[in-house]
């Protein structure tokens, strides 16, 4: 195949971190982002050049762009951490395979991306596109996440951002394996549709008393996982209201309040603890064996239906500058760029 020299790309204007805090949402891109002409990078040792077919965008791609994600900014370089296209440069068996990817070398928002050889997960065939772009961060940190809602023995475990891309995924999850899910929402619309995916409880942090709602679930299901996404106020209040030895799992922080710590003697007496979770970090950490096995059951998972990625929109990469933060705004769904477009 002969590759172009140059390609479109959206390209961040910024290093480095910004020591800001101002959440996962965006109304311009322009302060981080530039659409423009670069060259197509070259794969060296240990690497592979993906034509890319389809680019998920996730809350960690507007942290990351905004300079508030856990690893710096690089100037000049397309942004963009996941998608899936076809392999078409490099040393590996991959070549002109169909692969989702983490963007480790040169970003997915773009014509072509670099990633290591070994980040390539090949898709099967009756995967849908959607699917294969978003198959790695929401729905492996699904599976990494409720491995710990497993080993903890819990037959119950709460989660917050309930209608998120990733709190479905857990919902369907909890529902599958008879672990009892507890789906914290700001919006009561979520409800009833969480419920029918499998949630036994959902409580609505903008109704009366959410609170006490919670206290009387905790009081009959006892869960000692909460599972947040959000790290805000009520999170802490609802953290406090859970059981003795409960564990609050931090691995969002989609609300930019800062939560105080109000009863901090349950973590001495009651044996209760905080922590956070980042699936780079547990990529890192976890038996070699566990991430393929992973992936073999997350595409079962979404090609049998027990999984599905709601779309709020498909963004011409040509277009994104303008039209991508309105689809972000869209309730229920994840957006994607489409960089053949
Ligand atoms: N630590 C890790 O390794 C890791 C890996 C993957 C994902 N994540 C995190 O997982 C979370 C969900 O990701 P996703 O891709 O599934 O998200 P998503 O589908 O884009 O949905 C975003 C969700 O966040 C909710 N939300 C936004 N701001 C909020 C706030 N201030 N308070 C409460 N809810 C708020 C939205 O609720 P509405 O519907 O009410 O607007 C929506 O349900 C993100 O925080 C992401 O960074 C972390």
């Amino acid at each position: 195949m002969t590759l172009p020299s140059e390609m479109n790309a959206l390209v961040q204007l910024h290093d480095g971190y910004a020591g800001t805090q101002t959440g996962p949402d965006v109304t311009d891109l322009a302060p981080f982002l530039a659409h423009e002409t670069i060259a197509v990078p070259q794969p060296g040792e240990g690497q592979a050049l993906i034509k890319v077919h389809l680019a998920a965008v996730n809350p960690s791609d507007i942290h990351f762009i905004k300079g508030e994600y856990g690893q710096p900014r690089v100037k000049g370089m397309p942004a963009g951490f996941e998608a899936v296209g076809e392999v078409v440069a490099g040393d590996t068996p991959l070549l002109g395979q169909r692969v989702s990817f983490f963007a480790s070398a040169s970003g997915a928002w773009a014509e072509y991306a670099l990633t290591d050889v070994a980040r390539l997960v090949p898709c099967r065939p009756d995967l849908s596109e959607v699917d294969a772009a978003g198959q790695l961060v929401n729905p492996l940190t699904a599976i990494a996440m409720f491995d710990i809602v497993k080993e903890s023995g819990a037959d119950s475990f709460v989660l917050n951002a309930a209608g998120s891309q990733l709190g479905k995924l857990l919902i369907a999850l909890g529902r599958d394996h008879g672990i009892k899910p507890i789906a914290v929402v700001r919006r009561s619309a979520q409800a009833d549709s969480l419920k029918a995916l499998g949630a036994a409880e959902v409580i609505v942090t903008g109704e009366l008393d959410p609170l006490g709602a919670a206290k009387a679930i905790f009081e009959t299901l006892k869960p000692r996982i909460l599972l947040d996404a959000v790290g805000d106020q009520f999170t802490s209040d609802l953290f406090f209201a859970m059981p003795s030895h409960a564990r609050w799992v931090n691995y969002g922080k989609l609300s930019t309040e800062a939560p105080a710590l109000t009863e901090l003697g349950q973590m001495i007496f009651r044996g209760k603890q905080i922590e956070g979770f980042w699936l780079t970090r547990w990529m890192g950490q976890v038996d070699s064996a566990r991430i393929p096995a992973a992936f073999m059951e997350i595409q079962e998972r979404f090609v049998s239906g027990k999984w599905k990625t709601d779309v709020a929109g498909i963004v011409p990469l040509s277009q994104a500058m303008d039209k991508l933060p309105e689809v972000l705004a869209l309730p229920d769904g994840k957006a994607f760029i489409d960089p053949r477009a």
